[in-house]
């Protein structure tokens, strides 16, 4: 793991999206298309601001989600209606590469429907999990990550893409990829702000791997994961 702590949320967010974009332009280097997977919550709008006002060939990359809010489109709690907002709309992202959530759907068929739709996207066969060039997640102050939260059952899951969970903490169904996705992210892009989640972060740093407590620690072990932070949460972890 690889950390950058920046003056504040804004830098490390713009940094953030700076690091994205070089990620998929290696990944676009090999190949015709790159893939891009992104996550919800208020942190990131800074990021997609910027992401919005870079110059890159976005036709030539695929936008998915981590995870979604059981919310229609157009509700303000959409992570979709965010990223299209911020990011997709004025980058100019086109319609045919964006692959949202259908969360106005009922919980479960709305996963199964995602799953199928990354399953075809990715041509994966049974038993394959897709490998995205760049998963960008964040992390709650309880630790949890994507839409798994602690002690959540399918964060042992490692053969799944998506499911449908019921957040308790927030009464609230989300859908989510799964644990085994998250850990075959060619990049994996963390972006954490606020000195409330200190104490969290240093402890998924410097505790042993135990997603099941900590699923922010989730791709952790293997695999590429840069985390951007600001000098508030990284306050315990800086020195250490
Ligand atoms: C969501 C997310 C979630 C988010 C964290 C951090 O839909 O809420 O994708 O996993 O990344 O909850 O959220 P904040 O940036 O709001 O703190």
């Amino acid at each position: 793991m690889r950390w950058h702590a920046y003056p504040d949320s804004e830098t490390a967010a713009a940094a953030c999206a700076q690091f994205i974009v070089a990620r998929l332009e290696e990944a676009l280097s090999g190949k015709e298309q790159a893939t891009l997977a992104l996550s919800g919550g208020s942190t990131p709008k800074p990021m997609f601001k910027t992401l919005a006002g870079l110059r890159f060939p976005w036709e030539r990359v695929h936008v998915f989600w981590v995870d979604e809010r059981a919310v229609p489109p157009d509700s303000p709690q959409s992570n979709y209606r965010l990223a299209a907002e911020t990011f997709l709309t004025p980058a100019g992202v086109p319609q045919g590469n964006i692959h949202r959530i259908l969360a106005e759907l009922a919980p479960e068929e709305a996963a199964r429907r995602y799953e199928q739709t990354v399953r075809d996207f990715f041509g994966l066969k049974p038993g394959e999990l897709p490998h995205f060039d760049v998963i960008h997640r964040g992390m709650g102050a309880d630790a949890h990550t994507a839409s798994l939260f602690p002690g959540e059952p399918l964060i042992g899951d490692r053969q799944g893409i998506a499911a449908a969970v019921y957040a308790q903490r927030l009464g609230q169904w989300r859908i989510t990829l799964l644990p085994g996705v998250l850990e075959s992210a060619r990049n994996t892009v963390m972006l954490v702000t606020g000195a409330d989640k200190a104490e969290v972060l240093r402890a998924v740093f410097q505790e042993p791997y135990a997603p099941e407590r900590y699923p922010a620690q989730l791709g952790s072990r293997g695999g590429a994961m840069t985390w951007f932070l600001d000098e508030g949460v990284a306050r315990l972890i800086a020195g250490g």
